[in-house]
């Protein structure tokens, strides 16, 4: 079902901008990954995470690589009701592509597909307490009717 719902949404986005767009899965170009973004879908195989006041509903607003190669994500997240921004910095870790960020947990995330000007897929891990948990999001560089606070 999850699969299925992440391949409608790369449908639409694909439908949406019509004609051909390189799809990268490796050595990402970072510095064409920034800029704004919209979530259009999340998965998680631990629902309550992604679910309403769920840690990983988060919705993305933009994503800067700063001058020493960490990223920088805006979110804007319901926090009691309310809807508030918040913003993390990323390091890369001994890996390549690989960036962690302590958020309700320890976290580990790469890209696993990015079209640049349409779209990209986040996979991330979750640790706590020696629990893992794993996310998929799929975001967009145009606002589709998908995930909205
Ligand atoms: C990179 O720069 C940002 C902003 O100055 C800083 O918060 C972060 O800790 C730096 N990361 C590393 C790995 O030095
Ligand atoms: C989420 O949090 C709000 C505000 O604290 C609360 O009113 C609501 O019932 C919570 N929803 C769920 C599904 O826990």
């Amino acid at each position: 079902m999850k699969l299925l719902l992440m391949c409608l949404g790369l449908t639409l986005v694909c439908a949406h901008h019509g004609g051909n767009h390189d799809v990268v899965t490796s050595n990402f170009d970072m510095s064409k990954i920034s800029g704004e973004w919209y979530s259009i879908l999340l998965a998680s195989d631990v629902k309550e995470m992604i679910e309403e006041n769920g840690s990983m509903r988060v919705f993305v607003e933009s994503i800067q690589v700063l001058d020493n190669s960490s990223l920088s994500f805006k979110f804007h997240m319901k926090v009691n009701g309310e809807c508030t921004e918040i913003s993390f910095i990323c390091d890369e870790t001994e890996e390549k592509g690989v960036y962690s960020v302590e958020y309700d947990g320890y976290n580990t995330f790469h890209i696993t597909e990015a079209v640049y000007g349409d779209y990209l897929i986040l996979y991330l891990s979750n640790v706590k307490n020696d629990e893992e948990a794993q996310v998929m999001e799929f975001y967009g560089r145009v606002f589709l009717c998908g995930y909205s606070p």
